[in-house]
């Protein structure tokens, strides 16, 4: 916190104004601008959100310069080495962590509520069998709207609990069933004697003719994969379901909004063109000839996996992936896996090269991921799922966040103006 003030001067008419500093906990000061235009008829221009803070929260603090993560104030590595999806899950929405029996009751609700109207199951079958399965997500997940609209008055505090619980609870169901419908399975249905991860791998690989037993090794890896993804502050997907819930709409909806702006290469598509890019180079010979390529400006390759807006020092999550990535795929048995040897080839050069250290180009939590994604057998078109799943519970806390706030106001950003000024409209036959 500091005590700096902030001035706004009219050069040209003498009027000044004196800006509020607002301190939040830790972090930087924001200067309160909202009686800009009240006072000065101007609007401040930030196209890409660089220096504007959207919201005040109390979920997620990120020091991008420190590598610092917490999620309600405890460091994403205490929770990554001791905690699970759903306690921490439990821990956003909550904004405690839960005692044995909040615990139980908190993981007993999301398992009670895995299961999806059958009426539901039957929309995947208006997909093309070679549908991505984002975005049959989005779309399952916003056609929710129309099923549990009777517990959605989203000013009643009992139904916004029951909607996170079903949202966080289904989102694997959901995922299993696009997975099954672009392989041609029949639907598995959720298993309540299973944890949540353990759950989630069965109805992914389980199949009617014989028994499937979860590896507890998968189900850990994911565990800790989900956690790592769980929230991440005012991301573009996180940002957006606030912005569309602003509007007061069905909150299936905007979390199916989040969803499919979660899928861009950019945010959380980049796991999968990761894997893409890995494969396109082919072998540690060309990853020269592939910087080269990224570092030409004339071009619009990217090192996917790299650079992020807030993290200019190290992404402390992808450190974990990528220890991780170690440990999973020597109990694998790959610890000599092609695509992991080239991805740490990769990283090396790019780290001693000066383009990415001038520009604080650091691997982001995407560039390990999908290898292990893989390692797993879940195959590629589903990476950006398993992010989204694991994002629903941020997605979630925050949405609960905004619409609990009595300040809550609808989001309405305004724009600078560059287009035709007024002029007269011309008939086409007189053109
Ligand atoms: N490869 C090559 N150059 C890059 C990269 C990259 N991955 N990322 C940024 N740069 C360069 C960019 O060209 C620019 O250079 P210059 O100053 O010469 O014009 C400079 O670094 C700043 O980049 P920017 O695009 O202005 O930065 P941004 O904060 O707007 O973008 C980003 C952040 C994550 C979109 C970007 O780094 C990127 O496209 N990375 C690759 C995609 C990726 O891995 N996304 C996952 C992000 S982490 C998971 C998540 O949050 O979903």
């Amino acid at each position: 916190m500091s005590n700096d003030k902030y001035q706004l001067s009219n050069l040209t008419t003498g009027k000044t104004s004196d800006l509020e500093t607002l301190s939040g906990t830790v972090g930087p000061d924001v200067i309160n601008i909202s009686s800009l235009w009240r006072d000065h008829g101007v609007f401040t221009f930030d196209p890409g959100f660089m220096a504007t803070a959207s919201t005040a929260s109390r979920i997620t603090f990120i020091d991008g310069d420190a590598g610092t993560l917490l999620y309600r104030g405890y460091p994403i590595e205490q929770l990554a080495a001791q905690s699970h999806f759903l306690e921490v899950s439990y821990l956003l929405l909550k904004g405690e962590l839960p005692d044995a029996a909040e615990l139980d009751s908190f993981t007993h609700s999301i398992t009670r509520h895995t299961m999806l109207n059958a009426a539901l199951l039957r929309l995947y079958g208006g997909f093309h069998h070679d549908a991505h399965p984002m975005a049959m997500v989005a779309a399952i997940l916003a056609s929710l709207a129309a099923f549990y609209h009777d517990t959605t008055n989203i000013h009643d505090d009992r139904h916004r609990e029951i909607f996170s619980h079903r949202m966080i609870a289904k989102i694997p169901t959901i995922a299993a069933a696009a997975y099954k419908h672009t392989v041609g399975q029949p639907f598995i249905y959720p298993r309540n004697d299973l944890d949540y991860c353990s759950n989630m791998l069965h109805m992914f690989f389980a199949v009617p003719c014989e028994s499937y037993t979860v590896d507890p090794l998968h189900a850990k890896a994911l565990d800790l994969l989900f956690i790592l993804h769980a929230d991440h502050e005012q991301n573009a997907s996180t940002a957006t379901v606030r912005l569309a819930g602003s509007t007061g709409c069905n909150p299936y909806a905007a979390i199916s909004a989040g969803v499919s702006a979660l899928w861009g290469p950019a945010h959380g598509g980049a796991n999968e063109a990761v894997l893409d890019m890995l494969e396109k180079i082919g072998d540690v010979s060309h990853v020269p000839e592939f910087l080269t390529r990224v570092k030409d400006k004339a071009g619009s390759v990217r090192l996917m996996g790299f650079g992020h807006r807030v993290y200019k020092n190290f992404d402390p999550r992808a450190t974990i992936i990528r220890e991780m990535c170690h440990q999973v795929l020597a109990k694998l048995g790959q610890a000599n896996n092609p695509l992991f040897e080239l991805a740490l080839r990769l990283e090396e050069s790019a780290l001693k090269d000066d383009y990415f250290i001038s520009r604080k180009l650091y691997p982001n939590i995407d560039f390990y991921s999908g290898i292990i994604y893989l390692a797993l057998g879940i195959p590629r078109s589903m990476f950006t799922v398993m992010f989204a799943i694991a994002r629903s519970a941020g997605w979630v806390a925050h949405w609960y966040e905004m619409i609990a706030d009595p300040e809550w106001k609808i989001a309405r950003p305004r724009q600078l103006y560059t287009g035709a000024v007024k002029r007269d409209y011309v008939p086409v036959k007189k053109c």
